[in-house]
């Protein structure tokens, strides 16, 4: 990774969210297993997190495992959870060195006990830190508007606003990217954030996520720069 310093990013750019995608052809592409190409994903996400740290990014949001991604092979469903509980790990090793507050969008309740007890640990832990990650695990735009809908139905709403509604999703603390980047070519949001990329600036390039460094992310901050958000007005 490059020593050079880093520049901070610009006030208008807060929040940047990530689909990590690209990890199975990147495996292969070298005759390797999908799951190999997850590992190397994990590297990427490491490496990328460290320069958004340097970037003095407020928020920033990993679409790590989605509400469909349970459709995959046994196998590699197995892989993506062992690679998460591993992060969990290190995380939990090097508290003191970690830079963010962490925060787990999604349903967590399909995890067992002590997956969960794990995820609320970390985010209690780290609770006090000003930088925030969120990492969206089983994690589906869709679901989450619903299970939004029905907790405001359970406190007794009858009708609700729109920040009613964006004050119960997973990411009330975090609120709305302003960049949303995707690798892997692919020209879709995939169920991600549905509510909340209402005015987020979309990036696609067809980099796979294993390969995608930080000057990669410059570029994406680079050409986010030049876009002129109007938020629907003039
Ligand atoms: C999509 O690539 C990627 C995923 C479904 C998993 C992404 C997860 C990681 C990179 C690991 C994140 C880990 C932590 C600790 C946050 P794909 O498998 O769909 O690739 P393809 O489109 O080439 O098949």
């Amino acid at each position: 990774m490059s020593k050079q310093t880093v520049t901070p990013v610009e006030p208008s750019l807060s929040h940047v969210a990530f689909i990590m995608d690209g990890n199975g052809r990147w495996a292969k592409k070298r005759g390797m297993p999908r799951e190999y190409g997850h590992r190397f994903g994990v590297k990427a996400f490491r490496e990328i997190l460290d320069h958004c740290r340097k970037l003095e990014l407020k928020t920033v949001t990993f679409y790590a495992f989605s509400t469909e991604n349970w459709k995959r092979p046994e196998r590699e469903v197995r892989a993506l959870m062992h690679l998460m509980d591993q992060y969990f790990e290190e995380c939990e090793k090097n508290m003191d060195a970690y830079d963010f507050r962490i925060c787990f969008l999604g349903d967590r309740g399909v995890f067992d006990e002590k997956r969960r007890a794990r995820m609320d640990a970390l985010e209690q832990k780290s609770a006090h830190r000003t930088r925030t990650l969120n990492v969206a695990l089983n994690y589906g735009g869709r679901a989450e508007l619903v299970h939004a809908c029905n907790c405001l139905i359970e406190q007794g709403a009858r009708s609700v606003t729109e920040d009613d509604l964006a004050g119960a999703l997973y990411t009330a603390h975090s609120g709305d990217p302003d960049l949303i980047i995707r690798t892997g070519g692919d020209l879709r949001i995939s169920n991600f954030l549905l509510w909340q990329a209402a005015y987020a600036e979309l990036y696609f390039t067809d980099v796979l996520w294993p390969d995608f460094t930080p000057e990669c992310l410059d570029a994406a901050i680079a050409d986010f720069y030049t876009r002129k958000r109007r938020y629907g007005g003039v």
